[in-house]
């Protein structure tokens, strides 16, 4: 693997089965690299795969098919004990801070618990009042105090502080701040660029809001049922997307500002992940549908320098 890239996901498939029998298709086939220190946005309506995709390169729960290349090895090829060593590397975090920490405990312990898990424990008195000053929370404050005593803000800041004590070479974030006010989304954002810069992190950020992905990203992956339709730079990407789907997202930007942050695409209905349309899955939605678009499923290429997308009509205006 290019040593520029630390995680490669290659042709990976994410399915659930239902409870009538049927399959639902929420991840199909989704190949992409993120380099080393960058930041890579992953976006798309609700229910588009995205929390599937970050949960399938934790191996949370394995996924169906593919790989998931991290550190040199595939970790799907890799045993439960095999698996927990890389762990340490490849952090997650979620969008509902406060759930997803423990509520009996103490803000010091639930930051120290990934070092005593690790066999680290005597760490914990010089790390953890390190990484606590680091995302913002004052050490000596929060020492008595547990989770239900904070903001969501603050909260995220302690799940943060938990996923950095590791000292993790790549971060997942599934919408950290889209449950949060926005004045307090702010400052989660730059509070992991910080940490970015100070850890050498790599980030996959997932999210709804083009403004926030943005903003953060370097790269940028726009997914629709499944599957990747476009990816590159960021802000060219939004500047200029050649996709139909991208176009149509980005289109929908002011309206996003003006409601507050959710990204409500026009254009009909997303057809179900249980059956999704053949050829290219954009299609039931797209202006620009051919009879090929139904027959053949389009291929990522690139389209403009240093930009992918997977269409057969791709939009491609002069400049
Ligand atoms: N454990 C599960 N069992 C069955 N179906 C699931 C499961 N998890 C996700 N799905 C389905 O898979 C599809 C993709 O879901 P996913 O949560 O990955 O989307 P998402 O892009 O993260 O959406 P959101 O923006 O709402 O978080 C959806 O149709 C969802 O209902
Ligand atoms: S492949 Fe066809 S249906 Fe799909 S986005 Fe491109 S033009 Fe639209
Ligand atoms: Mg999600």
């Amino acid at each position: 693997m290019n040593p520029d890239v630390v995680l490669r996901l290659a042709d990976l498939v994410v399915e659930f089965p239902t409870h009538g029998g049927r399959t639902v298709h929420a991840v199909s086939g989704v190949s992409l690299e993120v380099r080393r220190g960058e930041t890579l946005g992953l976006v798309g309506e609700s229910g588009c795969g995205k929390s599937s995709t970050g949960r399938a390169i934790m191996q949370m729960p394995r996924p169906t098919s593919g790989s998931v290349f991290f550190g040199g090895r595939d970790l799907t090829m890799l045993s439960a004990a095999e698996l927990r060593a890389v762990r340490p590397k490849l952090q997650m975090i979620f969008q509902d801070p406060i759930s997803s920490l423990n509520p009996r405990r103490r803000i010091p312990d639930i930051v120290g618990d990934p070092l005593r898990v690790w066999g680290r424990g005597a760490e914990r008195a010089r790390v953890v009042p390190e990484v606590l000053e680091a995302v913002g929370l004052d050490p000596a404050q929060v020492a008595d105090r547990r989770p239900h005593e904070f903001s969501g803000g603050q909260c995220q800041r302690v799940s943060i502080a938990r996923a950095l004590v590791l000292e993790p070479e790549a971060l997942i974030c599934d919408e950290p701040v889209s449950a949060l006010d926005v004045s307090v989304q702010a400052q989660i954002l730059n509070l992991l660029e910080e940490m970015k810069r100070r850890y050498g992190l790599t980030l996959v950020f997932i999210a709804h809001d083009l403004g926030v992905v943005r903003n953060i990203s370097d790269r940028v992956a726009v997914m629709y049922l499944g599957r990747i339709c476009e990816i590159g730079d960021s802000p060219a990407l939004f500047d200029r997307p050649v996709h139909p789907y991208t176009r149509l997202l980005v289109s929908s930007i002011p309206s996003i500002e003006a409601d507050g942050g959710h990204t409500e695409v026009g254009s009909g209905e997303v057809p179900s992940p249980v059956n999704p349309p053949s050829g290219c899955r954009f299609r039931t939605r797209c202006p620009l549908a051919t009879q090929r678009c139904a027959q053949e499923v389009p291929q990522m290429r690139e389209v403009i320098p240093g930009r992918f997308a997977a269409c057969h009509h791709p939009v491609v205006e002069e400049r």
